[in-house]
């Protein structure tokens, strides 16, 4: 349908967001409510916290991402909403809100996959992307590598065992006295430090599988901080940053390129909170030039949470002929 207009909705985590996408491909508005500064003083995201206010101010995000979009609610053909995974109680703020808005408005509504979204999030800053392609999505909550075959078909052919690789970036920002989210100060510290200066585990980088595991190199790091602290030995928090940032960049090139070769895959795709780091991003980047890959990383606002790759994957989904019916729910895990 041309000139298809979705209005998507994400609350999984922690921004309340809204977006308005003409063709599943052209952002019309982009709206999102972050609510780290909430977050910040608990150093991460507090579940209660998180779902009350997705509650205050959803309705406000709506009513903004319209205005922007120069639309009015008659000018919309249907809702995208991301149904899981993450946190069930925000979830169910956008969930709620996005089937009343389709029952008042009598248009489809579509449940999206959140990390369907973070992957179609390219398709947006690349209008000319078609699959089969293999993302790379790392953030705060999720460590994955999809293979897309095609429209609807996805297959995870890795993720992580234990912690998330942003999860990995805040726990090791928080040990080191940084701040919250930790990933853009590791980045910034590790800009100035050596990252031979300390070897700490690769977890499973030779292993001949593609999951990953970063809880023993964070429990590394924390035995290195507090060894130096027992010996009265001086931190070098440039050092420590880049030495890890280093040990979780190297793994996650790493498998993502055995995989794409394994899988016979040209175009490789980054998305998720932690394509902003700038070694991951130069690291798969050059590492696709020199093995005749082909590179594509959305713009930042794309990466991180949105609701534009949600409307983006509700409007492919609706077109597969996929509808959500007025039984959909929050799910906190669930298969892609
Ligand atoms: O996608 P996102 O905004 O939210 C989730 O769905 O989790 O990702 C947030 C994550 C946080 O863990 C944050 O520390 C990480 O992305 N992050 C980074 C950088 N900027 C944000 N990690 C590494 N380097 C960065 N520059
Ligand atoms: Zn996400």
């Amino acid at each position: 349908p041309r000139g298809w207009i979705t209005l998507g909705i994400e609350t999984s985590c922690d921004e309340t967001a809204v977006s308005l996408v003409q063709d599943g491909r052209k952002v019309l508005s982009n709206v999102i409510a972050s609510q780290i500064p909430e977050h910040r003083k608990f150093g991460g995201v507090v579940p209660e916290v998180a779902s009350r206010h997705h509650l205050e101010c959803i309705h406000q995000v709506v009513e903004e991402a319209l205005t922007k979009s120069g639309k009015t609610l008659k000018d919309i053909h249907q809702i995208a909403v991301t149904y899981g995974p993450g946190l069930v109680g925000a979830l169910l703020v956008g969930v709620a809100y996005g089937k009343a808005m389709a029952y008042a408005l009598k248009v489809p509504l579509n449940g999206v996959h959140h990390i369907e979204g973070h992957l179609q999030a390219n398709f947006i800053q690349y209008p000319e992307l078609e699959p089969p392609l293999l993302a790379l999505i790392v953030s705060g909550g999720h460590t994955h590598l999809v293979k897309m075959e095609t429209y609807g078909h996805y297959e995870i052919l890795g993720k992580t065992r234990d912690d998330a690789a942003g999860e990995a970036f805040d726990k090791i920002s928080r040990a080191l006295g940084l701040g919250y989210p930790g990933g853009p100060f590791i980045d910034e510290q590790a800009q100035k430090g050596n990252p031979e200066a300390i070897l700490f585990p690769r977890a499973l980088m030779e292993e001949d599988h593609y999951d990953f595991s970063f809880s023993g190199l964070k429990s590394a790091v924390l035995n290195y901080l507090n060894s130096c602290r027992m010996k009265n030995i001086e931190v070098s928090i440039p050092d420590v940053a880049a030495s890890f940032q280093k040990a979780v960049v190297d793994v996650l090139v790493k498998k993502t390129m055995t995989c794409a070769e394994d899988q016979g895959l040209s175009q490789i795709l980054l998305s998720g909170g932690v394509a902003a780091n700038s070694l991951l991003r130069n690291s798969l980047q050059e590492t696709c030039k020199l093995q005749g890959k082909t590179f594509y990383v959305p713009e930042m606002y794309l990466c991180t949470d949105n609701a534009a790759m949600i409307a983006c994957a509700g409007y492919h989904d609706y077109c597969l002929g996929y509808r959500s019916g007025w039984d959909l729910n929050a799910k906190a895990s669930i298969p892609i």
